[in-house]
Parts: structure tokens; sequence; C-alpha cells
């Protein structure tokens, strides 16, 4: 017979091998017997390796965009609070770089600073805008993302030769916050059409008619983030925008493994918070969540442009700090 004090050291010797299982089985990503659901022990796991308190060794980026920014003025963190520090943009100078979307908000930031390094932009949209055109680059208007005949006519027929970097960057987010009640599939269909069928039809095109040399860039969101909703919409909401860059990521993902053979990186970028048109509804949280100045938001992108390489094809990237964003 067992003593009382033998039976609990068993008792425990048991409880400790209990948990090495446990601990074994969350390490191989393996579903465990009984306690949390995967989606619970995947969200602590993600949520930690974001919360590493070695920038070195981090993966991911924050989803809390607040505790994000507070985090990088905490360390001081001078490749998020000061993009200068690190942006070298001379690898652009005689790259010819097209880009969608480049009239206003980011996309003529980008412009400006693609024009600014000595690339030759050529600005593909449905249309122009004064400060486009005093930076004397081509602009090829009345071309609608969304329009299969503008892409495949008018586009190709003036874009004039091949393109070292092709930025998706035409956009768009319907102005009121979609809920249950106010649910709109017309503006769902648009949002998607222009977010995630847009930079598809646009690269395709130009690969189709071999123009693209080098690497293709699609500036996604990080609302395309399932993982994320969980931290950045609470109470749900913003269906269609939302919907439409989950569905511009997977398509990415999709045409990055699809150019693999080819050698060309396709790489989403989430831009940041940017002080721009489409962001000025939020126009209250600019300042507490680090919303920048879209010159600044153009060099975070262009800095990420850099680093661009075929091992990084398909991966979906944080402007702001450089590290990854979970799907
Ligand atoms: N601002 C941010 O904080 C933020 C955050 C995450 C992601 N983004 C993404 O970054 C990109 C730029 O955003 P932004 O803030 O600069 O937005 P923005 O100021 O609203 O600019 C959007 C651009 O897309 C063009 N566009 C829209 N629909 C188009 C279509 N059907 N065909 C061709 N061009 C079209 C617009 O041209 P028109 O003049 O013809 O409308 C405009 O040039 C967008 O893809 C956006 O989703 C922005």
């Amino acid at each position: 017979m067992l003593r009382n004090c033998e039976k609990a050291k068993i008792s425990h010797i048991r409880f400790w091998c209990q948990m090495l299982a446990v601990l074994r089985a969350c390490t191989l990503g393996l579903v465990l017997p009984q306690g949390p659901p995967r989606t619970t022990m995947h969200r602590a796991a993600l949520s930690k390796m974001a919360a590493d308190a070695d920038p070195a060794t981090r993966v991911y980026s924050l989803a809390d965009q607040v505790a994000r920014f507070e985090r990088a003025k905490a360390e001081k963190n001078e490749r998020f609070l000061n993009i200068d520090s690190v942006f070298d943009g001379s690898y652009l100078k005689g790259k010819r770089v097209l880009l969608t979307g480049g009239n206003q908000g980011l996309g003529l930031a980008i412009a400006t600073e693609l024009t600014k390094q000595g690339a030759e932009t050529i600005v593909v949209g449905r249309r122009t805008s004064p400060e486009l055109d005093a930076l004397g680059g081509k602009v090829i208007t009345g071309v609608d993302v969304t329009d299969s005949a503008s892409v495949n006519g008018k586009m190709l027929k003036e874009v004039g030769g091949p393109v070292d970097i092709v930025i998706n960057n035409a956009g768009y987010f319907w102005e009121e916050h979609e809920t249950l009640d106010n649910l709109n599939f017309e503006e769902q269909m648009k949002q998607i059409n222009i977010c995630a069928l847009g930079p598809l039809r646009v690269s395709s095109a130009l690969h189709k008619a071999g123009l693209v040399k080098g690497s293709i860039i699609v500036i996604s969101s990080q609302a395309g983030s399932c993982e994320w909703r969980f931290t950045q919409n609470p109470e749900g909401g913003d269906y269609g925008h939302h919907m439409s860059r989950a569905a511009c990521n997977i398509m990415a993902v999709l045409l990055s493994q699809e150019l693999k053979a080819a050698g060309i990186p396709v790489v989403m970028l989430h831009p940041g918070f940017n002080r721009t048109g489409m962001t000025a509804k939020y126009s209250e949280i600019w300042d507490k969540e680090g919303a920048v100045d879209p010159s600044v938001g153009a060099k975070r992108v262009l800095h990420e442009i850099g680093q661009v390489t075929m091992e990084k094809s398909g991966s979906f990237i944080n402007c702001e700090d450089g590290l990854q964003i979970p799907w």
C-alpha cells in the first residue's frame, strides 16, 4: 500500500508529465485533448511572438495599433518613428516604376518620392491632378482598375516598355461603417473589384504582355488580416472593405506562387496609418494611433520595396515596423 506522501509524489509527477506533453503538443501545433480550442491557442502563440521582448527576434507586428505605436515610442524605435534614419531610395534611380492611383493621397506621395529619387514613373489611373502633373512623369489616365478593357487596352498601349517595379496602390474604402444594419452588397462588390481584382487585372495584364522585369507590389491593408479582426474589430463591421483586403491577400499569395517560376516576387504591404482622404473619417484617432503624413508613408513603402527578394515573395508586411502581419 502506498503511503499518502508517495501518492502525492506520484500524482505530482503525473501532473508534470502531462504538462510536458501539453507543452510538446503546443510546440508541434497539435490540438489539446482538453483545454482551450486551437484558435485561442493559435492567437495566444501569435500574440506572444508579436510581444517578443527582443525586437531582433520578433516575427509579427502587434495587432493593437495604439499599443504598437506606444511600444515603438517606449523602445525609441527609429525604424518606426523616423523612417529617414533607414530609408535609402538610391536603388530607385533609373528604375521604371508603374504605380496605380497616384493622383492623390499615398499614391501621390509615392510618385513624388519616386521622382525625387530619379525613377521613371508611369502613373496609371482614372484621372490625374495638378500635383501629379507637376511631377512631370508619364500619366496614363482613363484607366479604371475595375475595367479590363482599359487595363488591357489603354494601359498596355501607353506604358511604353517593360517596368522594373509594379506598385498596385489604387484602393477604395466605403465612407460608411458597414454593419448588419446597413449592409451594402453593391459597395462590397465595388471594394472587392477595386482592391482585390484590380491589382490582379493590372499585374496579370502587364505580366502576360511580358512587361514585368522585377517585382510586383500590392498595397494591401492590415484590414485584410482575419487574425487581427479579433483585436481591431471587437464588434465586427466594415464587411466590404475588410473582405476586399482578405481577398486581395489570397490573390497576391496565389500570384506569388504562380510567378515563382518566372522569378517575379509578389509582396503585400500594409502602408501604415496615413493621413489621407481615405482615413479622414478616423482623424480623431490619427494622433493616438500614430498616423503619419503620406510623405512618411511613401518612404516606409519604398523602404520595404527595396528589401524585396524572392525569399520574401508571398509575405504580408507592415511597413511601419517591417514585421509580418498574420493572415
Ligand atoms: N491611408 C491609410 O492609412 C491606408 C491604410 C491601409 C491601406 N491603405 C491603402 O493604401 C492605398 C492608398 O490609400 P490612400 O489613403 O492614399 O487612399 P485615397 O487617398 O482614397 O486614394 C486612392 C487612390 O486610388 C485610386 N482609385 C480608386 N478607385 C480606383 C479605380 N477604380 N481605378 C483606378 N484608380 C482608383 C484613386 O483615384 P481616383 O481619384 O480616380 O478616385 C486614388 O488615386 C489604398 O489601396 C488603401 O487601401 C491606406
